[in-house]
């Protein structure tokens, strides 16, 4: 199918249910290449610039192996080597990229400036995280559900912590474009802002999606299929940290939360990085300010029969070639 060719990956909300399901499709095909060490250079001879004002792991790993696999050419551009925004404007960026590369892809703070680089490089744009979106991470998220359930429609996801994060907002329209149950759980204060909660409830009116954001955890959590969480504090939000554990401590996902679900087949999904045993830098000083042993899930959960997270991070290298290679060729 060539129906993606020269479309950016820039919001969940741009894209169709069939295209979104299609790109899923395409990456468990591409999974299964791989696995039977089965050649796919399907982009030989491309290149393309991974741009990143923030830090990452799985993403520009993801990018990096997927284009050598792919057999393009990967140019890493970190916030420090080219003047992207300070002393050259993002247009003139824009259009000296697009000149050189056949595709881009953009993780930083404002989903404005993924948006110019779409508008003015003239070539594939893709979103690997704003604060607004993380559209590659919705891809890898429901291709690990599909191969635990087989389907996405009607599946109950539901969403525990900042309910109005960059993944938040991913899921809840991703979710209503692919017709599932999603409950967003948070404290009242980080409940989704009413613009993506509004994106959501237009689109589940053509795929009968539900949606429901709730402060109970009893309400969400009942017969969930999936259980997701994210970090309490996103990059770029560290001075929020004292905050949002107060309030968020209440929607930690232990094995208490799992056993409410009363479904043993229920399966818990993290974007990582993940703050569940607290044996880093940052994580033994909140320990010593806080008194907390995990945040947002406990280590039973995330190293339990009910994780799936290993899963998820490798789906990022499978979906993000889908998504080059629907709209590269
Ligand atoms: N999930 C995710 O986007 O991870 P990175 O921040 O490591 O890329
Ligand atoms: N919400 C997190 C996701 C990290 C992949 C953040 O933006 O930091």
């Amino acid at each position: 199918s060539t129906h993606l060719v020269g479309r950016s990956f820039l919001a969940d909300k741009d894209f169709l249910p069939s295209e979104i399901l299609y790109l899923i499709d395409l990456a468990a095909e591409f999974k299964d290449l791989k696995r039977r060490n089965v050649s796919h250079r399907y982009l030989r001879g491309k290149n393309i610039a991974l741009l990143f004002e923030k830090p990452s792991t799985r993403t520009r790993c993801a990018f990096t192996v997927a284009c050598t696999d792919l057999g393009a050419h990967p140019e890493y551009l970190g916030k420090n080597d080219i003047q992207f925004g300070k002393k050259e404007s993002v247009e003139d960026t824009a259009k000296v990229l697009g000149r050189m590369f056949n595709g881009i892809e953009f993780r930083g703070f404002s989903q404005e400036i993924v948006e110019q680089l779409a508008e003015h490089s003239g070539v594939p744009v893709w979103n690997g995280l704003t604060d607004l979106w993380h559209p590659t991470q919705m891809l890898a998220d429901f291709l690990t559900i599909k191969e635990n359930f087989g389907y996405l429609e009607g599946i109950k996801l539901v969403y525990v912590g900042d309910g109005r994060n960059n993944v938040a907002n991913s899921l809840l329209v991703g979710g209503a474009k692919m017709g599932m149950d999603v409950r967003i759980c948070s404290p009242k204060e980080l409940f989704p802002h009413e613009e993506i909660v509004l994106i959501a409830n237009e689109i589940s009116k053509e795929t009968n999606a539900k949606i429901t954001i709730t402060e109970s955890i009893d309400e969400a959590v009942k017969n969930a299929d999936v259980i997701y969480t994210d970090v309490w504090v996103s990059m770029g939000e560290e001075d929020l940290f004292a905050e949002r554990i107060r309030l968020l401590k209440p929607y930690q996902v232990n094995m208490e939360m799992i056993e409410k679900t009363e479904n043993g087949n229920v399966i818990f999904l993290h974007c990582l990085p993940a703050f569940h045993d607290l044996d880093t830098k940052v994580g033994r000083e909140i320990y010593e300010e806080f008194g907390l042993d995990a945040m947002e899930v406990t280590d039973e959960v995330f190293r339990g029969m009910h994780s799936k997270v290993f899963d998820q991070a490798e789906n990022r290298m499978h979906t993000i070639k889908a998504v080059m290679a629907a709209t590269l060729c």
